[in-house]
């Protein structure tokens, strides 16, 4: 579903993706770590086609992002953003509804009110929230908004980035198993972004760990703990001492 080909990007002298490949298969759900500051988000801006790579190929269903019908392009994708990034000023509901509400994939408002609804019912929360607004809600009620917000428009592909960054560890819990059975029942591809290692093991088929630029190790989530790659194992095992340096 997605292909990266030797994808490289520079800002001025500052060389971030130094020729990443990569490759998500249809309905699998890939984990992306690796050290603040590798690249992460950058890949993730190339595949949305937010950022234009220097060199390398990029296919999203077999067709190149950067061409094409933008709006139909972006259709594809459901994206819950680090802290959640909800818009202070809707409710709750027009939130979820938001990309229901404008654009192509419009609907009259009763029915995108009407999905929303069913899709914070799916992430856990009653239909009375629908209408509090998200400055009433706790950190990880935001949480469920956005991840509802990120399936209101039934995506092919689902994006997440940091999803239970400043969670207390039962609600992360819950956030990961929901991540995990939603990606399962919508068939849905999906790339997590993450630091959080129990996520990982929770969301994951395959990992992918970006270093210097390149995907230093990949492969299915049950051969991590013993890849023998000194990379990832003092990543996952959070060591200060090792190929990695700490100081950067
Ligand atoms: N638009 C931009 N212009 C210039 N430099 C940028 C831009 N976006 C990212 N960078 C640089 O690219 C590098 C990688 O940034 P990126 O945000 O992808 O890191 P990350 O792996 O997501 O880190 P974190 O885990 O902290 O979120 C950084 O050095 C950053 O300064
Ligand atoms: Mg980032």
């Amino acid at each position: 579903m997605i292909q990266l080909e030797n994808v490289q990007k520079a800002f001025g002298n500052n060389r971030v993706l130094r020729g990443m490949t990569l490759e998500i298969k249809s309905g699998t759900s890939m984990v992306i770590i690796g050290g603040s500051g590798t690249g992460k988000s950058v890949a993730l801006k190339c595949i949305l086609g937010l950022i234009q790579p220097d060199s390398g190929k990029i296919l999203v269903d077999g067709k190149d992002a950067s061409t094409g019908d933008r709006d139909a392009f972006l259709a594809k994708f459901g994206m819950l953003f680090q802290g959640g990034a909800l818009f202070d000023s809707l409710p709750v509901w027009q939130n979820v509804a938001f990309r229901l509400l404008r654009g192509s994939l419009k609907r009259p408002q009763a029915e995108a009110r009407e999905i929303a609804i069913e899709k914070l019912r799916r992430v856990g929360l009653k239909a009375e929230v629908a209408d509090l607004f998200p400055a009433e809600l706790s950190g990880g009620m935001q949480k469920r908004v956005g991840l509802a917000r990120a399936i209101a428009a039934d995506p092919e592909i689902i994006f997440f980035d940091e999803p239970t960054t400043g969670l207390d560890p039962i609600m992360a819990g819950v956030i990961n198993e929901l991540i995990r059975e939603i990606v399962v029942e919508m068939g849905a591809t999906a790339m997590t972004i993450t630091h959080d290692m129990t996520s990982v093991r929770a969301i994951a088929d395959n990992i992918a760990m970006l270093h210097d630029g390149v995907i230093q190790w990949t492969g299915p989530v049950s051969k991590m703990d013993d890849s023998g790659d000194p990379y990832l194992d003092q990543f996952i095992n959070g060591r200060a001492e090792g190929p990695i340096e700490a100081v950067r």
